[in-house]
């Protein structure tokens, strides 16, 4: 655990066994579990005791301080924990305070060591089981599978779930069930990805022109430089807009312009804003009372914007203003939108059934498409795309395995993906890498149940660690490294490769979206890599400094890089 987090160990190799290495060991448990770590003790009722140094209390704060952070104390080209955690404090100091990082390493660090990879911790007033490892993870959802299946009640639920209608957060139930069969019919099913998958061709079409525009548009052929997350972000908001409503969020002739940016990052900033799945509110409730920093008024504000974006959105339906694009002729794999967009069909439904397909149910299923599906896929591109950066031979290997399955001669298209093993290796890397939901969504159980021989009782929050389960020695070999061609010929194996792989969940509450945002990465990822040579604006020697786990941590680094077109494809991208 020292060495996950700061490259040191605790003990020396020639320490271990030694009398030396008891004593370092029995003095750093002192400090860390020592018997008076209450999370709340009598001086926090009555602080007056707390200038009489009662019973020492205030003292071992003061030795657990001494286990500096500072940056000298972490090996310089690391990619530790720490490291992450400092260059997170640079750039928000107020948020990522020194006390604030050592608390989560000092955790982190306490709790696996000494609970192993099935933890159970009373945090506030909630329950919480945090499991690390395949095998609790495959008994967490196979034979508790059902009795996990809800989800916590949380504050973000309370604001953002439209009073737990919307699937993510529904208790596990009729509603529940109803509305992941409709969304599967209406979204998921292989049918209706056929059929988005017109319009998935279509943006690639205009994400690739709109490149290589960008370049044509400056003298000299040694590239450009962009804002690919931008981009990214573009081409996955208006593919979602485009299944719900028929419109794009941002006009073919705005992407990539600085006014495309600004209605990205409006976007962004209310359907990601303060999109914290747990909260400190959500363990020590009367937090909520004092307004604890301004968190409840910030989801409240949030949540009043995404209603009115999509109340407006409703309202041109209704007025019948809206014509949705249709998909042009020269769609490439011939599927034709036949049928109307989503908002379309709920609006329909609600006329025949209107006490289920309410206004709130119809704005849930919309809103989920964007806030499940953009985010989880733009940053699995440029995931993928800084690996590929970082490691010229995965990228060459892939761009091999393109130009001689596809060419230079057409666009790809999903239909390709099958002749595409390595693609498909990268970008589950990627996900082993860098998931882009590290801890999963919280579930929580409705009964008693026993995880790996421990007793687990009833109303107890579940987090799968996938990072870690990602990331264990013990369970991938050289889990630190990029080794794409570790999945080949993985596909035989159980689920989620014996459970070791859990980026989009396991069981009943899994990710139901996973196959449309597979094909949407691909899609996406290949193309880039079809058409462009790509440099790295400045080399990052530590990828994992810019990894953002929103779940728990909202910071992001976007990714720029330099865009150069193809020699050998010119012609093509110039007549597309
Ligand atoms: C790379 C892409 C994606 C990843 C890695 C991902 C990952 C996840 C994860 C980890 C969960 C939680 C599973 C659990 O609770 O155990 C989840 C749930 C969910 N995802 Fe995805 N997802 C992706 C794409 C999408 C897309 C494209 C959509 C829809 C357009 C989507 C819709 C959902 C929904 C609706 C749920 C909630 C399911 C429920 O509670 O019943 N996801 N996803």
């Amino acid at each position: 655990m020292m060495r996950i987090c700061t490259r040191k160990c605790c003990v020396n190799e020639e320490d271990i066994g030694a009398e030396k290495g008891k004593q370092i060991i029995e003095e750093t448990r002192g400090f860390i579990f020592p018997a008076f770590a209450l999370i709340l003790n009598v001086c926090d009722f009555l602080p007056v005791l707390k200038w009489f140094r009662y019973k020492g209390y205030d003292e071992f704060r003061h030795k657990k301080e001494s286990l500096s952070v500072s940056k000298s104390s972490t090996s310089r080209n690391s990619d530790t924990l720490v490291e992450t955690l400092l260059s997170l404090q640079e750039s928000e100091p107020e948020f990522y305070t020194n006390d604030l990082i050592k608390n989560v390493l000092l955790t982190l660090t306490s709790l696996s060591t000494k609970y192993g990879p099935v933890m159970y911790l009373r945090l506030g007033c909630r329950n919480l089981l945090i499991v690390t490892s395949p095998s609790a993870v495959e008994e967490c959802f196979t034979k508790n599978d059902i009795i996990f299946a809800n989800r916590p009640q949380t504050m973000t639920a309370d604001k953002y779930s439209f009073n737990y209608k919307a699937v993510v957060w529904a208790p596990y139930g009729y509603h529940w069930r109803a509305l992941r069969r409709l969304m599967v019919i209406e979204i998921f099913s292989f049918n209706s990805l056929q059929k988005s998958s017109a319009l998935r061709s279509e943006e690639i079409r205009i994400l690739i022109r709109g490149l290589f525009k960008v370049n044509c548009n400056r003298s000299g052929s040694s590239g450009v430089k962009i804002n690919l997350s931008n981009w990214v972000f573009t081409f996955s908001f208006n593919v979602m807009m485009r299944i719900g409503t028929g419109k794009r969020c941002v006009s073919e002739e705005e992407i990539g312009t600085e006014k495309g940016k600004e209605i990205i990052e409006e976007i962004k900033g209310f359907f990601f804003a303060t999109l914290l799945v747990l909260n400190v509110c959500d363990f020590l409730p009367v937090l909520k009372w004092f307004g604890y920093k301004g968190i409840e008024k910030r989801m409240v504000s949030a949540h009043k914007k995404r209603n009115e974006f999509l109340n407006s959105l409703f309202d041109e339906f209704r007025q019948k203003k809206v014509s949705p694009i249709s998909v042009s002729e020269s769609s490439t794999d011939g599927n034709r939108e036949k049928k109307g967009t989503l908002v379309e069909t709920l609006l329909s439904l609600q006329e025949s059934e209107p006490e289920f397909y309410t206004d709130d149910l119809i704005k849930s299923v919309v809103l989920i498409l964007f806030i499940a599906g953009t985010e989880t896929t733009s940053m699995t591109i440029q995931w993928a795309m800084r690996l590929l950066l970082a490691h010229p031979e995965a990228f060459h290997k892939l761009r091999a395995e393109i130009d001689s399955k596809v060419g230079n001669e057409r666009l790809l298209n999903e239909s390709d993906f099958t002749n595409l093993p390595y693609l498909q290796c990268v970008i589950n890397e990627t996900l082993r890498l860098y998931p882009p939901v590290p801890l999963l969504l919280p579930h929580y159980s409705l009964e008693d149940c026993t995880i790996g021989g421990y007793d687990v009782p009833k109303h107890t929050i579940l987090m799968v660690n996938a990072w870690a389960i990602h990331r264990d020695p013990e369970v991938w070999e050289e889990p630190e490294k990029f080794k794409p061609e570790r999945f080949e010929g993985m596909e035989g194996e159980k689920e989620g490769f014996n459970y070791k792989f859990v980026s989009f969940g396991m069981g009943r509450r899994a990710c139901p979206g996973a196959a449309m945002g597979l094909r949407t990465v691909s899609l996406v990822l290949g193309s880039l890599i079809q058409w462009f040579d790509w440099e790295n604006v400045e080399f990052e020697e530590n990828l994992d400094a810019c990894y953002n786990t929103r779940i728990t941590l909202n910071k992001e680094k976007p990714l720029e890089a330099i865009c150069i077109p193809r020699q050998n494809c010119i012609r093509f991208l110039d007549q597309l």
